[in-house]
């Protein structure tokens, strides 16, 4: 997040600077080249709170698994950085976009560091405006997982982005959408790893402790989770 500050600062900063500065040279990641237009569009129009790396693998997970069929969601979309990256490679798909849009809902200070109403500065005018060139996109603004209710009951996704940074929610999201992900799709969720974020972590392990199903660490703070058959 500062390092996202900094660079957004230095809106003249080389591309090939910051691939050093990862240590990102001679990896793949540098030849995509559309996805590295994207990314940087979108950290100098301040709205991207996802690092590179972060970013990197929603494209290339939303990408891989788009061919499954069905729709995409974010829970979690903030000023929408992340629902621009995921716009920008959905094709034609339908994207449903999941937030209060006036900030975090009630936290449990037991688990969770982030307090209601954290995020607020934000509106769903805002971000449909910020979204206006992408067709279908649905908002669902309000408290989730009430907000999924005006979505049929059969709607199979093939990738997801969680990114509530709370317990309730993640749980709440681990719940609706496991269960609707297409076999072969997949559920990247931000925060497993974040230290501000305790919650993400706690709703993860809780779902699948007693499930087969293993997630995965992903640099930086994600983690990731496939269906399977
Ligand atoms: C870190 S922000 C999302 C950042 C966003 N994905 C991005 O790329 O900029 C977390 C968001 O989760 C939303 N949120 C958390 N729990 C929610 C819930 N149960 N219902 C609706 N929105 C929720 C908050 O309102 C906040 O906007």
């Amino acid at each position: 997040m500062k390092l996202m500050k900094i660079m957004a600062r230095f809106r003249n900063i080389k591309p090939s600077f910051v691939f050093r500065l990862l240590q990102l040279k001679n990896c793949t990641i540098t030849t995509e080249e559309k996805f590295l237009e994207t990314w940087w569009r979108l950290v100098r129009e301040d709205r991207m709170i996802l690092t590179l790396r972060e970013s990197y693998n929603i494209y290339h997970y939303l990408t891989a698994t788009l061919p499954l069929g069905g729709a995409i969601a974010e829970l979690g979309v903030y000023k929408g950085g992340g629902a621009k990256l995921i716009s920008e490679f959905k094709a034609e798909r339908p994207l449903h976009l999941f937030d209060t849009f006036q900030g975090m809902p009630t936290v449990d200070r037991k688990v969770d560091q982030h307090h209601e109403g954290d995020f607020a500065d934000t509106s769903l005018g805002k971000v449909q405006e910020y979204l206006r060139e992408y067709t279908n996109c649905f908002f669902h603004k309000g408290f989730f997982p009430d907000s999924a209710g005006d979505l049929p009951e059969n709607t199979e996704f093939c990738f997801v982005h969680l990114d509530a940074d709370i317990y309730e929610s993640t749980l709440s999201g681990l719940k609706y959408f496991y269960p609707r992900l297409q076999t072969g799709g997949v559920i990247i969720s931000h925060d497993y790893y974040s230290q501000t974020c305790p919650g993400v972590k706690r709703a993860f392990d809780e779902y699948f402790r007693d499930t087969p199903e293993e997630f995965i660490h992903l640099w930086d703070t994600q983690c990731m989770v496939k269906k399977r058959e």
